[in-house]
C-alpha cells in the first residue's frame, strides 16, 4: 500500500536540464495534494541534512559527465546522512534528435555507484530512471536548435509525468536496467573521465579579449572553480564542466580553445610519455607508472595553462586563440535550458 506523505527533491543542474525536470516533478506531485520540497545540491549543506521523516521519498536528480555523475552529486551522495527511506535516482543525459526519434544518451556507472553509496547506508532503492533531455556539451559540439531543444523538453515533460504517476504511487521503476550492458561496458572510460579526463577539460575554457570583467562566470560557478588571476577569469582544476559560466557569459567570452588545447593536449601527451619510457626502467609496476604518468601530465597541463593565461593578455595573441575556437563563432550558439512558457502550448 501506498502512505506517501511527502516528496524531496535534490538536484545539480549546470544548464538547466536535470533542474527543469525537478520542477517538472515537483509540479506533478503538488498537483496530486503530497506535500515537496526541492533543493539545489550546490546551495545545500549535506551535513546539515535531518533524517528524514518516514513515508517520505527522496529522489535525486543530476546531469552525466564522463558516464557517471559528476563530483559534486557524487560527493553530496557520499555525505548523505543515513536513512531507510526509499530513494529514486534520475539522471539527465545527451539526448538529440534525427527526425522524430530521439537519441539516447549513455548513464554509464552513475546509478550503480550512487545506488551501492546509498544502499550502503540503509536506503532502499525504488527506481532508476535516465531522461535523454538536449546534449549541452558544447565543448565538443554544436548547441542544438531551438527546434530541437523544445521538441526534446515536450517529450521529456511527457515521460517525467509517466514515471511519475509510478513513483508516487509506490510502485519501482528500473527502466535504467535496459542499458546495463552498454552502461557496464563504458565504465573503463567513466574511470578515464574522473581521473584525467575532467582535468583536461578543465584547462579548456578561457575568456576572450570580448570579456569585460563582470565576475557573472565567478559569481555564479557552483563549485567555485573560477578564480581572478591578473584581472581575468581563470579555470582551476575544480571546474567540472557543468557548461553554466561558459553559457551564461553576458559577452559569450567563454570559449573552448579547440586549436590551443590540440596542442595542449597534444604536447602533454608527449612529455608525459617521453618521461614514461625513461621511469620504466627503474620502476616495475605497472600502477605506479600509470599514477606517475597521470601526475606528469596534470602538472604539465598545469603548467601550459598558466602560460596561455598570460599570453591571453595580449590582444593580438588572445584573437588569434580565438580564431581557432569553434566556440568563437556564431553557428556554434551557447545552450540553456528553456523555461515552460516558451514551449507549452
Ligand atoms: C562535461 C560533460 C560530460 C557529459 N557526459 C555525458 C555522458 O557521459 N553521457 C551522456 O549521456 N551525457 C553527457 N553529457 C550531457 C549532459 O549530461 C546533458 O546534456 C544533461 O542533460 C545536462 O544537464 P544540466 O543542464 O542539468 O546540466 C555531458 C555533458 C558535459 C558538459
Ligand atoms: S562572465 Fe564573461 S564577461 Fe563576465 S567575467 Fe566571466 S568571462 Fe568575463
Ligand atoms: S567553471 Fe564553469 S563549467 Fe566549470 S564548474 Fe564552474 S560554472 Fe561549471
Amino acid at each position: 500500500m501506498n502512505n506517501l506523505k511527502k516528496l524531496i527533491i535534490f538536484y545539480f543542474s549546470g544548464t538547466g536540464n536535470a533542474k527543469q525536470l525537478a520542477l517538472w516533478l515537483s509540479e506533478t506531485t503538488i498537483n496530486k495534494g503530497i506535500n515537496c520540497q526541492v533543493f539545489d545540491i550546490a546551495k545545500t549543506n549535506v551535513r546539515l541534512i535531518d533524517k528524514f521523516s518516514l513515508n517520505t521519498l527522496i529522489v535525486i536528480i543530476s546531469p552525466i559527465h564522463g558516464f557517471n555523475f559528476p563530483k559534486i552529486t557524487l560527493e553530496f551522495i557520499e555525505h548523505f546522512p543515513k536513512g531507510k527511506n526509499s530513494i529514486v535516482l534520475m539522471n539527465t543525459r545527451a539526448g538529440m534528435r534525427i527526425g522524430r526519434w530521439i537519441t539516447p544518451g549513455l548513464t554509464g556507472v552513475a546509478f550503480l555507484l550512487s545506488s551501492f553509496l546509498l544502499k550502503r547506508k540503509g536506503y532502499k532503492i525504488k527506481g532508476q530512471i535516465p531522461f535523454d533531455m538536449p546534449s549541452n556539451w558544447i565543448s565538443i559540439h554544436p548547441a542544438l536548435s531551438k527546434k530541437t531543444v523544445k521538441y526534446l523538453h515536450e517529450k521529456n515533460y511527457n515521460r517525467l509525468k509517466h514515471h511519475a504517476e509510478i513513483i508516487l504511487s509506490g510502485k519501482s521503476d528500473f527502466l535504467a536496467y535496459r542499458d546495463l550492458i552498454q552502461d557496464i561496458l563504458v565504465s573503463p572510460v567513466s574511470l578515464a573521465y574522473y581521473i584525467v579526463g575532467r582535468y583536461a577539460f578543465a584547462k579548456s575554457f578561457y575568456a576572450s579579449v570580448q570579456c569585460n570583467n563582470c565576475g557573472l562566470c565567478i559569481k555564479q560557478c557552483p563549485v567555485n572553480a573560477v578564480i581572478d588571476v591578473k584581472g581575468r577569469p581563470f579555470w582551476t582544476f575544480q571546474c567540472e564542466s557543468c557548461m553554466k559560466c561558459m553559457n551564461s557569459c553576458p559577452k559569450k567570452a567563454i570559449e573552448t580553445a579547440h586549436g590551443l588545447f590540440a596542442i595542449l593536449i597534444i604536447s602533454s601527451l608527449t612529455v608525459t610519455s617521453l618521461l614514461y619510457q625513461h621511469i620504466k626502467n627503474y620502476i616495475q609496476s605497472e600502477l605506479i607508472n600509470f599514477t606517475l604518468s597521470t601526475i606528469i601530465f596534470i602538472v604539465f597541463l598545469w603548467i601550459l595553462y598558466r602560460i596561455q593565461h598570460l599570453l591571453l593578455q595580449n590582444k593580438f595573441v588572445g584573437n588569434i586563440i580565438s580564431l581557432l575556437s569553434f566556440t568563437h563563432y556564431k553557428f556554434w550558439g551557447r545552450y540553456k535550458s528553456i523555461p515552460d512558457k516558451k514551449w507549452k502550448k
